[in-house]
Order: C-alpha cells, then structure tokens, then sequence
C-alpha cells in the first residue's frame, strides 16, 4: 500500500479505542512528533501518523504480552512501511527492538513526557499548559507521589537517547501540546477579562 495517510491512523486508532483519555494520549504523541519532525527537517505528516497511531492496540491489550505485539502483528498485516512498525515497537523496551532512527528516537523520548505533562497541566487548572514552568515540571519529576505511572527512567533514557538538552526537550513538548490544548480539553490560555 502507498504510506498510510493519517485518515488511515484515525480509522484505525478508532477501530479499537474509544477512551478518551487514550484518544487525548494520542493526539498529544502526534502533536509532539510533528512538531519535531519539523525541527529535525523530517516529514511531519509522516511521524504525525506514527505518533497517533503508537499505542492504538493498548485499550484491548494493556499488557506487556500483548501490547505492542499485537499492534504491530496488524501494522504489518496491513503492510505499513516497517521502519514505521519498528519505531512503534520500539517505544515499549520489553519488544527488545532497537530505537536506531531519529523517529523511533523521538517517539519513545515524547510518550511518556506527554503523559506526564497532561498531569501537570491538569493539576493546575488555573494556569494554561502553556504556561506550565519548566522548572516545576522538573521538580514534578523528582516527585515520586505524583503521576506515579510515568516511568522516570524512561523519561531520562528519552532525552539520554535523543541527545536533547532536558529544559528545551520539556518547553518543547509543551508547545506542541499547547498548539493543540483545545482538543486535549487542558486548561486553556487566560482570557483578559
Ligand atoms: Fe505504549
Ligand atoms: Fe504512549
């Protein structure tokens, strides 16, 4: 088949998730992936798909024996470019598939980050995820209590294997989410009142 368009993703992301909180995770993924895609001289359209599309077998299969295995089993049933199925593979590390191109890179130092800072924009109601600190989400990171699912140690392995600097990595991510913060339903920028 010809490279899967993100109409492709969405169908199937949709075929077998309708969490919205999955459906949120997402779009995040996607957003962070185009974004850098951008910066790195890529095809945002390309990792967009590859980011919404990551975790589209985890509502039905949410462990590690299945998760990933099954997604990618499909993904290449449907004869989706292998590069991108290896790059889904290699954001969970227990498949044991190298992350060795700058997407497969990208997509496992975004995953996690998303998740955890879709928590800190939400524990602040008051405040736009844009204008999140980067400095308190660093201070969130060291906090074992809070957001205790986002893995630490795959945060940090992300930025290790990216070769990004941690503020700018966060700021990055940030923005990207922030571009599409209506959609996420995370605080929205203050209205001047
Ligand atoms: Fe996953
Ligand atoms: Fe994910």
């Amino acid at each position: 088949m010809s490279r899967p368009s993100r109409d492709d993703a969405w169908e199937l992301l949709t075929r077998f998730t309708d969490n919205p909180s999955l459906l949120k995770h997402a779009l995040s993924v996607e957003a962070a992936m185009r974004a850098y895609a951008g910066r790195f001289g890529e095809d945002p359209d390309e990792w967009a798909v590859v980011g919404l599309i990551h975790d589209f077998d985890y509502q039905q299969n949410p462990t590690e024996d299945t998760h990933v295995h099954v997604g990618a089993r499909i993904l290449r049933d449907l004869g989706w470019p292998e590069d991108w199925v290896r790059a889904v593979e290699g954001h969970a590390s227990y498949m044991g598939v190298p992350r060795d191109t700058t997407m497969a890179k990208t997509l496992f130092a975004v995953d996690e980050l998303c998740g955890f800072l879709t928590a800190c924009a939400l524990v602040r109601p008051d405040v736009s995820i844009a204008e999140v600190p980067v400095k308190s989400v660093k201070k969130k990171l060291k906090d074992k209590a809070f957001a205790r699912g986002v893995n630490r140690e795959d945060v940090r392995l992300g930025i290790e294997e990216l070769g990004v600097e941690m503020d700018d990595h966060i700021a990055f991510v940030r923005d990207a989410m922030a571009g599409i913060a209506d959609v996420l339903e995370l605080p929205p920028p203050h209205a001047d009142s």
